[in-house]
């Protein structure tokens, strides 16, 4: 049987996502796009644009979205871009969010890709941060939660699929 350990509740989620859009908004002023990653930082993204937007900074909104192959539990450099090319404007900055940077081969093959791309300021925000996890040395802008080499799940972020509706964050445990 698995159950899910609950590490931070949707209250603590959405204190700390204020404080963060307070962060970024202090530091990005002009044009700002919003990048999501997906699926993982839809409900993430949700939640930051409307608490930016109240800090006083509103947004743009696009997507792109990234699969690995293989085991989504093990590390893997074969990161590939599916769907579309997101729809960047010319000036301002933009702000790539995901849900987890972990070993930080999919935040980085999603940089290269935008800069390829756009000549515009890119920023990186991430709800979660494992940095003893790190493979690819990658400079985050804004980090929600520095959290443990620990499968975390909820709040729009999976495991094989699942868990993604849960409204907080938690550890899954096999019983
Ligand atoms: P990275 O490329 O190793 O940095 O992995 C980033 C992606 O792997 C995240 O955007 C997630 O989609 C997935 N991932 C990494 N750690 C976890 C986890 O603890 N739970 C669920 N997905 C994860
Ligand atoms: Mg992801």
């Amino acid at each position: 049987m698995t159950t899910v350990k609950q590490m931070y509740s949707a209250d603590e989620i959405a204190d700390r996502i204020d404080v963060l859009a307070a962060e970024i908004a202090a530091e990005i002023s002009g044009h700002l796009t919003v990048i999501g990653v997906l699926k993982g930082s839809f409900i993430f993204l949700a939640d930051l644009v409307r608490a930016l937007d109240r800090a006083g900074l509103p947004c743009r909104v696009e997507f792109l979205r990234l699969s690995s192959y293989g085991n989504k539990q093990k590390a893997s450099g074969d990161v590939v871009l599916i769907g579309g090319y997101p729809d960047v404007d010319s000036d301002g900055t933009i702000l790539l969010v995901d849900d987890i940077v972990d070993t930080g081969y999919s935040i980085t093959y999603a940089i290269n890709l935008l800069k390829a791309g756009s000549t515009m300021q890119i920023k990186t925000c991430t709800l979660l941060d494992k940095p003893s996890r790190r493979e690819v040395d990658v400079d985050v802008s804004f980090v929600g939660f520095t959290i443990p080499d620990e499968f975390v799940v909820g709040y729009g972020i999976d495991y094989a699929e699942n868990y993604r509706s849960l409204p907080y964050l938690g550890v899954v445990e096999k019983k």
